[in-house]
């Protein structure tokens, strides 16, 4: 049985992998996808997860946009909006206007706002369903807060965020948590089954120009456009971060619940740091034990980049309709 998801992202070019790997895998039934404001305003994010559906022919997929900001204002300091490296429209790279003009994607807005979708959704579906967050976790923590019996309606949440290591916005905060560590609190203490994928996973899995010419390979007008997302993504990792090829975070979610056997996991104690001047929004993950507190999530680990990246491409192939190797 496919598992039943609603992935709430801020695409953001890693999250609209994470879109085209849930559209495609059949061992995934993508639900709905809700927006949230984190690589860029909920708009251009809502506008971008919009913009993917239609360029690769997925269709009938509510999705609806979600929060604005942060639970309680913005932290000090914080620069959101990670335009240095998903660019000023949050996905910059191809050139959408031959796509859609001057216009909108075909592909509609849902009229309901994340909430409501999120409701609908899981109240709607004959079983419980598994939340995909990542991006900014303000959407998951205004439901939980919202309608605490629906967390029997969620099976687990499967997000990408935090780190077991070092931060990448600050030394000790990842993006996704740092833009709203209130809300990622929330859901770390919510009591639903939680399976976190930080950067000492994600940072395992880089598009190398391997990966880039694998998709070029592919030869579709989908995957022309996932090698300008591509290249444009390492463009701002190298120039930001020194990194040879970008970490594609996001869509580690997606290839966790369609072979658990890619990412190693272990059981650990984690708490969000809220107060440190510092620290705030550090993921602190007691991998040995030492705090006593009883382990409240799975931490993804060691990764198989290999068999993830042949999910991604085997996903674009299918998306695009590019033939299977003969
Ligand atoms: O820190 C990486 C995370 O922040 C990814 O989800 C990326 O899309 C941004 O949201
Ligand atoms: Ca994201």
């Amino acid at each position: 049985m496919p598992v039943p998801v609603i992935l709430d992202c801020d695409p953001g070019h890693d999250d609209a992998f994470a879109i085209l790997l849930a559209a495609a895998h059949p061992s995934v039934d993508l639900l709905a996808i809700t927006t949230v404001a984190g690589n860029q305003s909920v708009e251009k994010t809502t506008l971008n997860a919009r913009r993917v559906c239609e360029a690769a022919g997925i269709r009938g997929v509510p999705i609806a946009a979600g929060a604005a900001g942060p639970l309680h204002g913005r932290s000090e300091g914080v620069q959101l909006l990670a335009e240095n490296i998903h660019g000023g429209s949050g996905l910059d790279g191809p050139d959408w206007r031959p796509t859609f003009g001057a216009g909108e994607p075909a592909v509609p807005q849902d009229p309901r706002d994340a909430l409501a979708l999120l409701v609908d959704t899981l109240t709607g579906h004959p079983a419980p369903v598994t939340l995909v967050p990542t991006g900014p976790l303000t959407n998951i923590a205004t439901l939980l807060l919202a309608y605490p019996r629906l967390t029997a309606r969620i099976e687990r949440i499967v997000l990408m965020g935090g780190s077991a290591e070092r931060g990448n916005t600050t030394p000790a905060a990842e993006f996704n948590i740092l833009c709203d560590p209130e809300a990622a609190d929330i859901v770390f203490g919510c009591g639903v089954p939680v399976t976190m994928f930080g950067l000492n996973a994600t940072h395992q899995v880089r598009a190398t120009p391997e990966v880039v010419a694998r998709l070029a390979a592919l030869g579709t007008p989908l995957s022309r456009l996932c090698v300008e997302l591509l290249t444009y993504f390492a463009s701002t990792y190298r120039e930001v971060y020194g990194f040879d090829a970008p970490p594609l975070h996001d869509p580690l979610t997606v290839a966790h619940l369609i072979d658990p056997s890619l990412v190693s996991l272990v059981r650990a104690a984690v708490r969000v740091e809220l107060t440190g001047t510092w620290t705030r929004g550090a993921t602190v993950v007691d991998l040995d034990g030492v705090t006593g507190l009883a382990p409240n999530a799975e931490i993804g680990m060691e990764v198989d980049a290999g068999g993830f990246w042949d999910l991604i491409v085997e996903a674009v192939r299918v998306l695009g309709g590019a033939p299977e190797r003969p």
